[in-house]
């Protein structure tokens, strides 16, 4: 089942910050304690490594003041197979499908513990796949056993790799408000984010989805999807359009995935009294009316980082029960030799995910 590896080295892709993405050669990385060597299947280019890597890292700081991005691999969605463990590994062995949480926590502080690696307070300890670790964009990459969730037959490596951020983001996102069969979801900016909560609110019964999105490449790519029944252009008119579409009422739970502040502002002004805000979008301002917009309509805010390792596990056993895949939402996938293409096709605005398939078009 698992393909040892036959070279000693392999390339790998370094993001200098000036717009470009190159391959370098790397020594091929051996397991330490706790740690297992993955083939990787899949590894998807996320909005946030072109906003804060791609473009100019320098300048995004890290906790400890100092660029946030070590020069290192880059890539922090990565899913793919076991090919060999170090030392105290016993959970998962070659052959395993797995899905890499994007972050290492030390697992002893109150968030690791709850299994929110994401949030881990150890400053020293908390490490992120592709920013002070090596990551996914190469044939083989050193993952913690601790970050590892079960990849289920079922799922693809790029299903995988896209719950590796952006979807375990929208389901957090989503059962924070307890989104159930009986709502009408409204999501702002139909991004792969965006398009995430559309297919895992629908895994939970929901069956009205409306969208409102800005730009038209996206709309014709999201309407070839069929995981938003309507779409309502950005504009001034946006709030207006969702409230006819819904009788007057509005949706009773509203995603923001543009990270805007006009798009957050269509989610509140359109969602419906005693209804739930999720904010996933990074990034801006919230900028409302408080006691008309959000008072007197009884409205729950909430606001959540990615999820946790549960929550992510949890995920990738919905959707595969459900026979839905994420893959959906992706528009380009290339191997690894075109990774300049691929970032600069994903830093344009893609009409959907950008995902690099090492080995696949070997
Ligand atoms: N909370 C988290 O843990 C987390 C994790 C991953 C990504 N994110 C954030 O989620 C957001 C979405 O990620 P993505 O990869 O889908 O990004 P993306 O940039 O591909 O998608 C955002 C979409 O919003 C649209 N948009 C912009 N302004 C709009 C407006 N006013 N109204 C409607 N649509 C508008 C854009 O055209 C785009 O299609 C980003 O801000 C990203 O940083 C958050
Ligand atoms: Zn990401
Ligand atoms: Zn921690």
């Amino acid at each position: 089942m698992s393909a040892s590896p036959t070279t000693t080295t392999m390339s790998g892709v370094f993001l200098p910050g000036d717009s470009t993405a190159v391959l370098r050669e790397y020594d091929l990385p051996q397991p330490g304690p706790g740690q297992v060597l993955l083939k990787v299947g899949a590894s998807g280019i996320c909005g946030s490594d072109i906003g804060y890597i791609y473009r100019g890292y320098k300048t995004h700081k890290g906790l400890d003041g100092a660029p946030a991005y070590h020069g290192v691999i880059a890539g922090h969605e990565p899913a793919g197979t076991v090919v060999a463990t170090g030392p105290g590994v016993h959970r998962v062995g070659p052959g395993d499908r797995v899905i890499v949480y994007h972050i290492v926590g030390c697992g002893e502080c109150r968030n690791c513990r709850s299994g929110y690696f994401i949030s881990c307070s150890d400053e020293e300890r908390r490490k992120s796949y592709g920013w002070q670790r090596d990551g996914g964009h190469a044939p083989y990459l050193i993952a913690e056993e601790s970050t590892c969730i079960p990849l289920p037959q079922e799922l693809s490596f790029v299903d995988g790799s896209l719950i590796a951020c952006g979807f375990g983001t929208a389901y957090e996102g989503l059962i924070r408000t307890a989104v159930n069969g009986s709502d009408t979801l409204l999501v702002a900016g139909l991004g792969p984010v965006g398009l995430a909560a559309a297919m895992i609110a629908r895994c939970f019964g929901v069956r009205r989805v409306i969208g409102v999105e800005r730009t038209p490449g996206r709309i014709d790519f999201v309407r070839g999807t069929g995981l938003v029944d309507d779409i309502v252009l950005a504009d001034d008119n946006a709030v207006q359009n969702i409230l006819e579409l819904t009788g007057g009422e509005g949706c009773s739970v509203a995603v923001d995935a543009s990270g805007s502040a006009p798009g957050r502002s269509v989610v509140v002004d359109a969602v419906a009294e005693w209804g739930r805000v999720s904010l996933l979008g990074e990034g801006g301002r919230l900028e409302t009316e408080v006691s008309d917009s959000l008072l007197h309509k009884q409205v729950t805010i909430h606001a959540s980082w990615v999820t946790s390792l549960q929550g992510m596990q949890d995920l990738t056993g919905l959707l595969a029960r459900s026979g839905v895949h994420p893959e959906l939402v992706v528009s380009h996938r290339m191997p690894l030799e075109e990774a300049d293409a691929a970032y600069r096709l994903a830093a344009a605005g893609a009409e959907g995910k950008v995902v690099l398939v090492p080995g696949e078009f070997a």
